[in-house]
C-alpha cells in the first residue's frame, strides 16, 4: 500500500439501478467516502442503499460544484476511497471537468496522489433517445440552452450550425425557472433550416419518478408543462420520421441498398 488515496468520479445514468454500470455500481461499493448533490444521493439511497450504507456521505447543493471538487481531492489525498458522483456520464456537462480543473490547478498529473479513474454513464441523450425510439442514429449535436456560463450568442452560434449541417440536435437544460425564453428562440433559428413538421421528442426524468414523453413538432414546440430542469428535447434532422408513436432516423440502408425491412426469409 502506497498510502494513496483513489479518486472514482462516477457517472451514475439518469436515474434508476438497471441504467447504472457494473463499474459503476463496484466503485461505489468499494469506497469509503461518496459525495455528490443531494438529488443524485437521494437516487442512490433509493437504487442501492446496501452499497452505500455504513460510508461517510457528503450532500451539498446545485451551485456547490467547485467546492465539492475540492472536497473530494482533498479527501482523496488523505489516502481515503471517494466516488464524486454526477448523473448522466460524469465527462457531459458532469463533474469530471471540474475534478481534473482543480487537480490540474495544482499541477498534478496521473501517478500522483490521489488515483483518479473517471468511469462513464449513460448519458441522458442517449436514455431518452431509447424511450422513444432511435432518433440519433445519424449524426447528433448536443447542446446545452445554459447560459450561466457560456454566452447566449456562442450557443445560438452552435444551434445554427447544427441547423444548418442537418444534425439531430439534443438539448439539455431547455429551460428552468429563471431561463424561459431560449428554447424558443432556438426553434426559431432551426425553423429557419428545417420545416415545421420536423419531429420533436420531450422526456422529462427519463428512468424516474414522474417520467413523461412528448412526441410534437418543430412548429409546436413552445412553452410547454414539460419543459424544465429535467427535461431533454430531441429535435429530428430532415429524414427523421415518427410512425406508430416510434420516432426514427433511418440509418439510410433502405435508400442506398434497396433493403425491405420485412423480416428476413
Ligand atoms: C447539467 S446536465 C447533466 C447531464 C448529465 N451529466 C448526463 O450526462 O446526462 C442536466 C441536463 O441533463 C438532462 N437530463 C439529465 N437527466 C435527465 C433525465 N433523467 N431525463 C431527462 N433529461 C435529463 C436535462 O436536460 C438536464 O437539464
Amino acid at each position: 500500500m502506497d498510502g494513496k488515496g483513489k479518486l472514482y468520479v462516477v457517472g451514475i445514468g439518469p436515474g434508476d439501478f438497471k441504467n447504472m454500470t457494473f463499474w459503476a455500481m463496484n466503485a461505489i461499493e468499494e469506497s469509503e467516502v461518496i459525495i455528490g448533490y443531494e438529488t443524485y444521493i437521494d437516487l442512490l439511497r433509493e437504487n442501492i442503499p446496501d452499497k452505500i450504507k455504513n460510508k461517510e456521505i457528503f450532500e451539498t447543493g446545485m451551485t456547490e460544484e467547485i467546492d465539492r471538487a475540492h472536497f473530494a481531492i482533498e479527501k482523496a489525498r488523505g489516502g481515503k476511497i471517494v466516488s464524486i458522483v454526477s448523473s448522466g456520464d460524469a465527462g457531459i456537462y458532469g463533474m469530471a471537468a471540474l475534478v481534473y480543473e482543480a487537480l490540474l490547478e495544482s499541477d498534478w498529473k496521473p501517478g500522483d496522489n490521489p488515483d483518479v479513474e473517471v468511469i462513464p454513464g449513460i448519458t441522458a441523450a442517449s436514455a431518452c433517445a431509447a424511450l422513444i425510439g432511435s432518433p440519433l442514429s445519424l449524426d447528433f449535436a448536443v447542446i446545452s440552452m445554459s447560459d450561466l456560463l457560456v454566452p447566449w450568442e456562442v450557443i445560438e452560434k452552435r444551434i445554427r450550425s447544427a441547423a444548418e449541417g442537418d444534425f439531430v440536435i439534443v438539448i439539455y437544460n431547455p429551460k428552468s425557472k429563471k431561463r424561459t425564453w431560449q428554447i424558443e428562440r432556438a426553434r426559431d433559428i432551426i425553423l429557419e433550416y428545417r420545416s415545421p413538421d420536423t419531429p420533436v421528442a420531450l422526456i422529462k426524468s427519463a428512468f424516474r419518478e414522474g417520467q413523461k414523453v412528448k412526441i410534437t413538432t418543430l412548429g409546436e414546440l413552445g412553452d410547454d408543462s414539460i419543459l424544465g430542469m429535467l427535461t431533454t428535447v430531441i429535435i429530428g434532422n430532415s429524414t427523421t420520421f415518427v410512425k406508430n408513436s416510434i420516432m426514427l432516423t433511418p440509418r439510410g440502408y433502405s435508400s442506398k441498398y434497396e433493403v425491405k425491412f420485412s423480416g428476413r426469409k
